[in-house]
């Protein structure tokens, strides 16, 4: 049975880095499959590995898409070893300025479509197996101006963490991975031409530095990354400090 690591996200970014890492450093992974719906950018990320790929140019937000690669996964019979949901998208702005095709397209996303890679493709993991998850320190807390994200991000948290205490009998390790910000085409969607928070260039992290750091705590089947000291600090202050308070700095934060 070959071994396969599957990659949603897998035409940019983080998503993207991931898929060049595991190339690179997994000698026992046979093919990467690439999940996401930009098929000229997977067919770039094809030419840049040398493992073998599959490219799946779907859309993971479309219930549809669940019956078609549930097909696949039948038909191939895949022994997965390591799934990265790293397929999502934000919106910055006030609740009632976003388009609801936006915001619910966020939601089926980030949450709805991490949530059907994970059920679906479990039964094809055996002992030894990796899931990582992208959420966000955007998880932490609740975010004025960010909300639909943040909520979705704390819901992968969540999910995340509960799945990892139910799937060790099994031998598979679930991650969520937290960064800050970090420079990838992320920001280019989530801010449409909007003002840039301060903030949040004093913290841009490097994607491949935050997918080093994902893939080790991975292996050390560690619940959480959380990369850099600035984002470590915030989570702890997010644990200590009521969120009340927290959601009065903001203000000024987000100004
Ligand atoms: N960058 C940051 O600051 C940051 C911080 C914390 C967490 N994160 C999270 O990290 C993950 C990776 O983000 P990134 O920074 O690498 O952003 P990115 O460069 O914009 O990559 C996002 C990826 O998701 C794919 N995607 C989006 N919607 C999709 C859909 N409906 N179906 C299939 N694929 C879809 C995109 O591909 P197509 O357009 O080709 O479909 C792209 O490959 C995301 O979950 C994001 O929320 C990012």
């Amino acid at each position: 049975m070959k071994k396969v690591a599957i990659v949603t996200g897998a035409s940019s970014g983080m998503g993207r880095e991931f898929v060049n890492t595991i190339d690179k450093r997994f000698s026992s992974i046979d093919e990467i499959w690439l999940i996401s719906r930009r098929r000229d950018k997977l067919e770039e990320v094809r030419a840049e590995v040398n493992k073998p790929c599959l490219i799946i140019d779907e859309d993971i937000s479309e219930a549809a898409f669940y019956y078609r690669f549930q097909k696949i996964l039948r038909q191939e019979s895949p022994n997965v070893k390591m799934l990265i949901n790293a397929a999502g998208f934000g919106m910055v702005g006030e609740f009632d300025d976003i388009a609801s095709e936006v915001l619910m397209g966020m939601v089926n996303t980030n949450c709805m479509g991490l949530t059907g890679m994970i059920s679906l493709v479990i039964p094809y993991m055996c002992e030894n197996s990796r899931i990582i998850n992208f959420a966000s320190s955007a998880a932490f807390t609740p975010q004025p101006g960010f909300s639909v994200y943040a909520a979705t991000k704390s819901y992968v948290l969540s999910l995340s963490r509960a799945l990892n205490r139910e799937l060790e009998k099994k031998g598979i390790y679930v991650t969520a991975v937290c960064p800050g910000p970090v420079a990838t085409e992320f920001f280019t969607i989530a801010e449409s031409g909007k003002k840039r928070a301060w903030f949040k260039d004093v913290f841009m992290a490097n994607k491949t530095d935050v997918v080093n750091q994902a893939l080790s705590d991975s292996i050390n089947k560690k619940e959480l990354s959380v990369y850099g000291m600035p984002m470590k600090l915030f989570m702890v202050m997010t644990k200590v400090l009521p969120h009340r308070l927290l959601l009065f700095f903001y203000k000024f934060l987000l100004k």
